[in-house]
Protein backbone atom coordinates (compact mmCIF):
# COMPACT_ATOMS: atom_id res chain seq x y z
CA UNK A 1 0.00 0.00 0.00
CA UNK A 2 1.17 3.62 -1.13
CA UNK A 3 1.91 6.37 1.73
CA UNK A 4 -1.05 7.99 0.67
CA UNK A 5 -2.44 11.36 1.86
CA UNK A 6 -0.01 13.23 -0.43
CA UNK A 7 -1.53 17.11 -1.09
CA UNK A 8 -1.39 19.02 -4.21
CA UNK A 9 0.12 22.44 -3.70
CA UNK A 10 -1.25 23.82 -6.72
CA UNK A 11 1.18 23.83 -8.89
CA UNK A 12 -0.31 23.53 -12.23
CA UNK A 13 0.31 20.71 -14.86
CA UNK A 14 -0.21 19.95 -17.89
CA UNK A 15 -0.97 17.13 -20.74
CA UNK A 16 -0.85 17.89 -24.47
CA UNK A 17 -3.75 19.96 -24.94
CA UNK A 18 -4.63 20.66 -21.58
CA UNK A 19 -3.69 22.84 -18.86
CA UNK A 20 -4.48 21.37 -15.65
CA UNK A 21 -4.89 24.09 -12.13
CA UNK A 22 -6.69 25.07 -9.19
CA UNK A 23 -10.24 26.40 -9.92
CA UNK A 24 -9.76 30.33 -9.32
CA UNK A 25 -12.81 33.13 -8.25
CA UNK A 26 -12.48 33.84 -11.93
CA UNK A 27 -13.73 30.76 -13.28
CA UNK A 28 -17.32 31.45 -12.27
CA UNK A 29 -18.75 33.08 -15.61
CA UNK A 30 -17.25 30.46 -17.48
CA UNK A 31 -18.15 27.55 -14.88
CA UNK A 32 -21.70 29.05 -14.63
CA UNK A 33 -22.03 28.97 -18.24
CA UNK A 34 -20.87 25.71 -19.06
CA UNK A 35 -22.33 23.29 -15.94
CA UNK A 36 -25.70 25.54 -16.82
CA UNK A 37 -26.22 22.73 -19.28
CA UNK A 38 -28.39 19.14 -17.99
CA UNK A 39 -26.65 17.93 -20.90
CA UNK A 40 -23.75 18.47 -18.63
CA UNK A 41 -25.40 18.14 -15.02
CA UNK A 42 -27.55 15.43 -15.71
CA UNK A 43 -25.08 12.99 -16.20
CA UNK A 44 -23.45 13.84 -12.74
CA UNK A 45 -24.47 12.96 -9.49
CA UNK A 46 -24.13 16.32 -7.65
CA UNK A 47 -23.70 19.89 -10.51
CA UNK A 48 -27.28 21.01 -9.64
CA UNK A 49 -29.52 21.96 -12.77
CA UNK A 50 -30.49 24.61 -13.08
CA UNK A 51 -27.43 26.03 -12.08
CA UNK A 52 -27.17 29.81 -10.73
CA UNK A 53 -23.95 31.77 -9.74
CA UNK A 54 -24.72 30.60 -6.22
CA UNK A 55 -24.07 26.98 -6.98
CA UNK A 56 -21.30 27.78 -8.76
CA UNK A 57 -19.98 29.86 -5.35
CA UNK A 58 -20.97 26.66 -3.65
CA UNK A 59 -18.91 24.92 -6.39
CA UNK A 60 -16.29 27.27 -5.59
CA UNK A 61 -16.19 26.68 -1.96
CA UNK A 62 -16.58 22.50 -1.89
CA UNK A 63 -14.17 22.69 -4.37
CA UNK A 64 -11.44 23.58 -1.51
CA UNK A 65 -12.83 21.00 0.63
CA UNK A 66 -10.36 18.81 2.67
CA UNK A 67 -9.64 15.42 1.04
CA UNK A 68 -11.24 16.82 -2.57
CA UNK A 69 -8.84 18.28 -5.51
CA UNK A 70 -10.87 19.82 -7.97
CA UNK A 71 -8.81 20.65 -11.28
CA UNK A 72 -9.66 23.56 -13.53
CA UNK A 73 -9.29 22.15 -16.85
CA UNK A 74 -8.13 24.72 -20.04
CA UNK A 75 -6.86 24.53 -22.87
CA UNK A 76 -3.19 24.99 -23.58
CA UNK A 77 -3.67 27.14 -26.79
CA UNK A 78 -6.25 29.55 -26.24
CA UNK A 79 -5.92 29.24 -22.15
CA UNK A 80 -9.83 28.85 -22.39
CA UNK A 81 -11.52 26.95 -18.99
CA UNK A 82 -13.11 24.31 -20.29
CA UNK A 83 -14.40 21.77 -17.19
CA UNK A 84 -13.21 20.48 -14.03
CA UNK A 85 -12.14 16.85 -12.83
CA UNK A 86 -12.41 16.07 -9.01
CA UNK A 87 -10.81 13.68 -6.93
CA UNK A 88 -12.53 13.02 -3.48
CA UNK A 89 -9.43 10.81 -1.83
CA UNK A 90 -10.35 8.57 1.17
CA UNK A 91 -8.13 5.94 3.20
CA UNK A 92 -6.05 5.99 0.09
CA UNK A 93 -8.81 5.50 -2.85
CA UNK A 94 -9.35 8.29 -5.08
CA UNK A 95 -13.04 8.89 -6.49
CA UNK A 96 -12.94 10.56 -9.58
CA UNK A 97 -15.37 12.71 -11.32
CA UNK A 98 -15.60 14.78 -13.95
CA UNK A 99 -17.44 16.95 -16.91
CA UNK A 100 -16.51 18.98 -20.23
CA UNK A 101 -18.25 21.93 -21.37
CA UNK A 102 -20.35 20.77 -24.26
CA UNK A 103 -18.34 23.20 -27.13
CA UNK A 104 -15.72 21.29 -26.15
CA UNK A 105 -16.73 17.48 -26.31
CA UNK A 106 -15.68 15.40 -29.33
CA UNK A 107 -12.06 16.55 -29.20
CA UNK A 108 -10.71 14.09 -26.26
CA UNK A 109 -10.39 16.57 -23.56
CA UNK A 110 -12.14 14.40 -21.41
CA UNK A 111 -10.40 11.43 -21.99
CA UNK A 112 -6.84 13.46 -21.91
CA UNK A 113 -7.73 14.91 -18.58
CA UNK A 114 -8.54 11.77 -17.27
CA UNK A 115 -5.80 10.16 -18.18
CA UNK A 116 -3.41 12.71 -17.28
CA UNK A 117 -5.42 13.29 -13.90
CA UNK A 118 -4.73 8.98 -13.28
CA UNK A 119 -1.16 9.80 -13.38
CA UNK A 120 -1.20 12.48 -10.96
CA UNK A 121 -3.40 10.71 -8.26
CA UNK A 122 -0.85 7.48 -8.41
CA UNK A 123 2.23 9.48 -8.85
CA UNK A 124 1.90 12.59 -7.14
CA UNK A 125 -0.83 11.70 -4.50
CA UNK A 126 0.15 8.63 -4.14
CA UNK A 127 -3.21 6.36 -4.12
CA UNK A 128 -3.66 2.81 -4.40
CA UNK A 129 -6.67 2.83 -6.74
CA UNK A 130 -9.06 5.49 -8.04
CA UNK A 131 -12.75 4.45 -8.94
CA UNK A 132 -15.29 6.33 -11.08
CA UNK A 133 -19.63 5.87 -11.63
CA UNK A 134 -20.78 6.23 -14.43
CA UNK A 135 -24.89 6.47 -15.05
CA UNK A 136 -25.98 3.78 -17.18
CA UNK A 137 -25.80 5.32 -20.56
CA UNK A 138 -23.57 7.40 -20.36
CA UNK A 139 -21.62 5.85 -23.42
CA UNK A 140 -18.91 8.72 -23.84
CA UNK A 141 -17.75 8.65 -20.21
CA UNK A 142 -17.53 5.06 -19.93
CA UNK A 143 -15.38 4.99 -23.30
CA UNK A 144 -12.97 7.65 -21.78
CA UNK A 145 -12.21 5.42 -18.69
CA UNK A 146 -12.12 2.53 -21.18
CA UNK A 147 -9.57 4.09 -22.90
CA UNK A 148 -7.68 5.28 -19.67
CA UNK A 149 -7.47 1.69 -18.25
CA UNK A 150 -10.13 1.60 -15.91
CA UNK A 151 -11.94 -1.97 -15.72
CA UNK A 152 -15.25 -2.08 -15.02
CA UNK A 153 -16.17 -3.99 -11.04
CA UNK A 154 -19.98 -3.89 -10.84
CA UNK A 155 -23.54 -2.56 -12.16
CA UNK A 156 -25.19 -1.70 -9.16
CA UNK A 157 -27.49 0.93 -7.77
CA UNK A 158 -26.36 4.49 -6.98
CA UNK A 159 -26.86 5.99 -3.83
CA UNK A 160 -25.85 9.93 -3.73
CA UNK A 161 -27.26 12.69 -5.19
CA UNK A 162 -28.82 11.97 -8.85
CA UNK A 163 -27.54 8.74 -8.75
CA UNK A 164 -29.77 7.96 -6.12
CA UNK A 165 -31.83 4.86 -6.71
CA UNK A 166 -30.31 4.89 -10.63
CA UNK A 167 -28.57 1.99 -12.50
CA UNK A 168 -24.87 2.62 -12.32
CA UNK A 169 -21.63 1.19 -13.50
CA UNK A 170 -18.86 1.21 -11.53
CA UNK A 171 -14.99 1.43 -12.54
CA UNK A 172 -12.03 0.89 -10.67
CA UNK A 173 -8.28 1.01 -11.71
CA UNK A 174 -5.66 -0.11 -8.87
CA UNK A 175 -1.90 0.56 -8.93
CA UNK A 176 -1.10 -2.57 -10.37
CA UNK A 177 -3.29 -2.00 -12.96
CA UNK A 178 -2.02 1.30 -13.84
CA UNK A 179 1.94 -0.08 -13.57
CA UNK A 180 0.91 -2.29 -16.20
CA UNK A 181 -0.01 0.30 -18.77
CA UNK A 182 2.76 2.15 -17.88
CA UNK A 183 5.04 -0.34 -18.59
CA UNK A 184 3.55 -0.85 -21.57
CA UNK A 185 3.74 2.64 -22.78
CA UNK A 186 5.40 3.02 -26.28
CA UNK A 187 8.58 5.55 -26.84
CA UNK A 188 8.09 7.38 -29.71
CA UNK A 189 10.57 9.23 -31.90
CA UNK A 190 9.97 12.40 -33.85
CA UNK A 191 12.35 15.04 -35.16
CA UNK A 192 12.46 18.61 -35.05
CA UNK A 193 14.55 21.26 -36.73
CA UNK A 194 15.24 24.55 -35.49
CA UNK A 195 15.42 26.42 -38.94
CA UNK A 196 17.38 29.58 -38.12
CA UNK A 197 17.48 32.60 -40.57
CA UNK A 198 19.83 35.43 -41.08
CA UNK A 199 18.38 37.25 -38.89
CA UNK A 200 18.39 35.04 -35.54
CA UNK A 201 14.81 34.27 -36.06
CA UNK A 202 13.28 30.55 -36.04
CA UNK A 203 10.30 29.28 -37.86
CA UNK A 204 7.59 27.71 -36.02
CA UNK A 205 4.75 26.29 -37.60
CA UNK A 206 0.68 26.44 -35.54
CA UNK A 207 -0.81 23.11 -35.72
CA UNK A 208 -4.29 23.16 -37.76
CA UNK A 209 -7.54 22.87 -36.50
CA UNK A 210 -8.60 19.42 -36.18
CA UNK A 211 -5.46 17.75 -36.09
CA UNK A 212 -4.19 16.50 -32.04
CA UNK A 213 -2.80 19.21 -30.44
CA UNK A 214 -4.54 22.41 -33.00
CA UNK A 215 -3.39 26.11 -32.05
CA UNK A 216 -0.12 24.90 -30.60
CA UNK A 217 3.27 25.74 -31.86
CA UNK A 218 5.72 23.52 -32.84
CA UNK A 219 9.22 23.38 -34.71
CA UNK A 220 8.81 21.49 -38.03
CA UNK A 221 9.50 18.01 -38.01
CA UNK A 222 8.07 14.51 -37.53
CA UNK A 223 8.00 11.16 -36.98
CA UNK A 224 11.00 8.92 -37.90
CA UNK A 225 9.55 6.30 -39.90
CA UNK A 226 11.26 2.38 -39.20
CA UNK A 227 14.32 1.70 -40.93
CA UNK A 228 14.84 5.54 -41.26
CA UNK A 229 17.58 7.64 -39.71
CA UNK A 230 16.60 10.99 -37.88
CA UNK A 231 17.99 13.09 -40.53
CA UNK A 232 16.33 11.24 -43.37
CA UNK A 233 13.39 11.72 -42.09
CA UNK A 234 13.98 15.49 -41.07
CA UNK A 235 14.71 16.20 -44.77
CA UNK A 236 11.39 14.53 -46.12
CA UNK A 237 9.09 16.16 -43.73
CA UNK A 238 11.03 19.57 -44.37
CA UNK A 239 10.53 18.30 -48.57
CA UNK A 240 6.42 17.65 -47.04
CA UNK A 241 5.61 20.21 -44.82
CA UNK A 242 7.34 23.45 -46.08
CA UNK A 243 9.01 22.21 -49.53
CA UNK A 244 12.49 23.40 -48.68
CA UNK A 245 14.90 21.07 -49.54
CA UNK A 246 18.05 20.29 -47.31
CA UNK A 247 21.04 18.16 -46.68
CA UNK A 248 22.17 16.21 -43.82
CA UNK A 249 25.32 18.17 -43.89
CA UNK A 250 23.25 21.31 -43.07
CA UNK A 251 21.95 19.95 -40.36
CA UNK A 252 23.23 20.33 -36.62
CA UNK A 253 22.19 18.16 -33.61
CA UNK A 254 21.89 20.55 -30.46
CA UNK A 255 19.49 19.15 -27.73
CA UNK A 256 17.15 16.86 -27.45
CA UNK A 257 13.32 17.25 -25.74
CA UNK A 258 12.30 14.17 -23.90
CA UNK A 259 8.57 13.86 -22.15
CA UNK A 260 6.08 11.98 -20.93
CA UNK A 261 2.64 12.25 -22.81
CA UNK A 262 -0.47 10.19 -21.48
CA UNK A 263 -0.35 7.42 -24.74
CA UNK A 264 3.49 7.18 -25.42
CA UNK A 265 7.06 9.15 -23.86
CA UNK A 266 8.24 11.00 -26.69
CA UNK A 267 12.27 10.94 -27.94
CA UNK A 268 12.48 14.38 -29.75
CA UNK A 269 15.96 15.23 -30.74
CA UNK A 270 16.44 18.79 -31.85
CA UNK A 271 18.72 20.02 -34.62
CA UNK A 272 19.41 23.29 -35.82
CA UNK A 273 19.73 24.14 -39.51
CA UNK A 274 20.91 27.72 -41.22
CA UNK A 275 20.97 26.60 -45.02
CA UNK A 276 18.10 25.20 -47.21
CA UNK A 277 17.09 25.61 -51.07
CA UNK A 278 13.90 27.29 -51.37
CA UNK A 279 11.64 29.50 -49.38
CA UNK A 280 9.39 27.51 -47.03
CA UNK A 281 5.69 27.67 -47.74
CA UNK A 282 2.66 25.22 -45.40
CA UNK A 283 1.87 22.73 -47.35
CA UNK A 284 -0.58 21.16 -44.52
CA UNK A 285 -2.34 24.18 -43.50
CA UNK A 286 -0.39 24.81 -40.65
CA UNK A 287 0.47 28.64 -39.98
CA UNK A 288 3.66 29.69 -40.36
CA UNK A 289 5.97 32.40 -38.54
CA UNK A 290 9.31 33.06 -37.81
CA UNK A 291 10.25 34.44 -34.04
CA UNK A 292 12.87 35.44 -31.80
CA UNK A 293 13.67 32.68 -29.52
CA UNK A 294 13.22 35.59 -26.96
CA UNK A 295 9.36 36.31 -28.26
CA UNK A 296 8.68 32.15 -28.38
CA UNK A 297 6.71 32.42 -24.93
CA UNK A 298 4.32 34.37 -26.58
CA UNK A 299 3.45 31.40 -28.66
CA UNK A 300 2.09 28.05 -26.88
CA UNK A 301 3.51 25.26 -27.59
CA UNK A 302 2.94 21.44 -26.97
CA UNK A 303 4.18 20.86 -23.43
CA UNK A 304 7.28 18.57 -24.53
CA UNK A 305 8.76 21.73 -26.45
CA UNK A 306 9.18 24.33 -23.89
CA UNK A 307 12.32 23.46 -22.55
CA UNK A 308 13.62 24.34 -25.68
CA UNK A 309 12.89 27.73 -25.67
CA UNK A 310 15.70 28.60 -23.30
CA UNK A 311 18.27 26.45 -25.15
CA UNK A 312 17.45 28.25 -28.20
CA UNK A 313 17.95 31.26 -26.08
CA UNK A 314 21.26 30.62 -25.36
CA UNK A 315 22.18 29.34 -28.84
CA UNK A 316 21.02 32.53 -31.09
C1 LIG B 1 -17.88 12.26 -20.66
C2 LIG B 1 -17.19 13.53 -21.16
C3 LIG B 1 -16.33 14.09 -20.05
C4 LIG B 1 -16.33 13.19 -22.36
O1 LIG B 1 -15.63 14.34 -22.76
P1 LIG B 1 -15.01 14.52 -24.23
O2 LIG B 1 -14.05 15.64 -24.16
O3 LIG B 1 -16.09 14.60 -25.22
O4 LIG B 1 -14.24 13.13 -24.34
P2 LIG B 1 -13.26 12.61 -25.50
O5 LIG B 1 -13.41 13.47 -26.70
O6 LIG B 1 -11.94 12.45 -24.91
O7 LIG B 1 -13.80 11.14 -25.75
C5 LIG B 1 -15.14 10.84 -25.87
C6 LIG B 1 -15.23 9.41 -26.38
O8 LIG B 1 -16.58 8.96 -26.22
C7 LIG B 1 -17.07 8.55 -27.48
N1 LIG B 1 -18.50 8.85 -27.49
C8 LIG B 1 -19.10 10.05 -27.39
N2 LIG B 1 -20.42 9.89 -27.42
C9 LIG B 1 -20.66 8.57 -27.54
C10 LIG B 1 -21.82 7.78 -27.63
N3 LIG B 1 -23.02 8.33 -27.58
N4 LIG B 1 -21.68 6.45 -27.75
C11 LIG B 1 -20.46 5.87 -27.79
N5 LIG B 1 -19.31 6.57 -27.68
C12 LIG B 1 -19.42 7.90 -27.57
C13 LIG B 1 -16.29 9.38 -28.47
O9 LIG B 1 -16.34 8.80 -29.76
C14 LIG B 1 -14.92 9.32 -27.85
O10 LIG B 1 -14.31 8.08 -28.07
P3 LIG B 1 -13.04 7.93 -29.07
O11 LIG B 1 -11.93 8.70 -28.40
O12 LIG B 1 -12.78 6.49 -29.13
O13 LIG B 1 -13.47 8.55 -30.37
C15 LIG B 1 -18.24 14.59 -21.60
O14 LIG B 1 -19.07 14.01 -22.57
C16 LIG B 1 -19.08 15.15 -20.47
O15 LIG B 1 -18.66 16.05 -19.78
N6 LIG B 1 -20.29 14.60 -20.29
C17 LIG B 1 -21.22 15.12 -19.28
C18 LIG B 1 -20.71 14.93 -17.87
C19 LIG B 1 -20.31 13.50 -17.59
O16 LIG B 1 -20.83 12.59 -18.16
N7 LIG B 1 -19.37 13.35 -16.67
C20 LIG B 1 -18.91 12.05 -16.27
C21 LIG B 1 -19.77 11.54 -15.21
S1 LIG B 1 -19.31 9.88 -14.82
Amino acid sequence: MGCWGAVWNGTPFTSAQLRLRPLAESDLPHLVELASDNEVAGWTAAIPHPFSEADGRAYLERAGAESRIVLALETGAAREFIGCLRIDITEGVGDIGYWIGRPYWGRGFGGEALKRATRFAFEDLNVDALDAEVMVGNAASERVLEKAGYAKTSETVGATGRYDGVPVVQYRLDRAGWAERQAAKPTLLVVAVAMVDPDGRVLMAKRPEGKKMAGLWEFPGGKVDEGESPEAALIRELKEELDVDTRESCLAAYTFASHEYEDFRLLMPLYVCRVWKGTPQAQEGQELAWVRPQRMRDYPMPPADEPLIALLCDLL
